[in-house]
């Protein structure tokens, strides 16, 4: 019920058109999924070479519907804890293969402590210990991450790491984390690479 505002104003915002928010790669700008800017306003140098996947451990989402509400909730989730400005993930991907912006390309979120001013944090949304996120979420943040390479907000060779492999925290779930190991762009070692 406390998202009820900004469906309201997000139905306002995209019946008027008065976005004018960039889409790099195809991902809903905050402004129109949740109708305010980021808070976060720290500039993160582009191109980047770390992305650091994540789950929220919130309720999955399949339809459009379901994700625009679970991704207004974390953000409120966020804003309401002490020390959070805004939602700390810089994307979220939702079970419906659509990725929303966070802290974006090019401000520094609050994902994964030390790294947030090297590193995008990709939440997946829902809970990936004993399951895979649907294929639409997956193929959306593969070719999302294609995409930055292709507009040199990432590097050629950036890497992907699991969260729990820089922190100590179970995230992005053991059956996420295993999937990513066979990503092209994965690193082993990543605290060894990374210092
Ligand atoms: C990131 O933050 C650390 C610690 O605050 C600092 O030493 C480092 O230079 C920063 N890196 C960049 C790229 O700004």
């Amino acid at each position: 019920m406390l998202v009820a505002p900004s469906l309201l104003l997000l139905v306002f915002l995209v019946s008027f058109g008065t976005l004018n928010a960039a889409s790099e790669c195809g991902e809903i700008p905050i402004t129109e999924w949740s109708g305010t800017e980021s808070r976060r306003k720290q500039p993160l140098k582009s191109p980047i070479d770390l992305v650091v996947i994540q789950h929220t451990v919130s309720n999955d989402c399949f339809t459009d519907e379901e994700c625009l509400l679970s991704v207004n909730s974390l953000r409120q989730h966020h804003m309401l804890l002490a020390g959070f400005k805004d939602l700390g993930y810089s994307f979220v991907a939702g079970g419906n293969g659509k990725i929303y912006e966070g802290a974006g390309w090019n401000h520094i979120g609050a994902h994964t402590l030390h790294y947030n001013n090297i590193s995008i944090g990709i939440g997946f949304i829902g809970d990936f210990r004993e399951k895979l996120p649907t294929q639409q979420a997956l193929q959306a943040v593969q070719d999302f991450l294609a995409c930055g390479v292709e507009n040199n907000l990432l590097t050629e060779d950036y890497h992907v790491v699991g969260h729990q492999q820089l922190i100590n925290t179970l995230s992005p779930g053991a059956v996420l984390q295993s999937e990513i190991e066979s990503w092209p762009h994965w690193l082993d070692n990543a605290r060894k690479v990374l210092g």
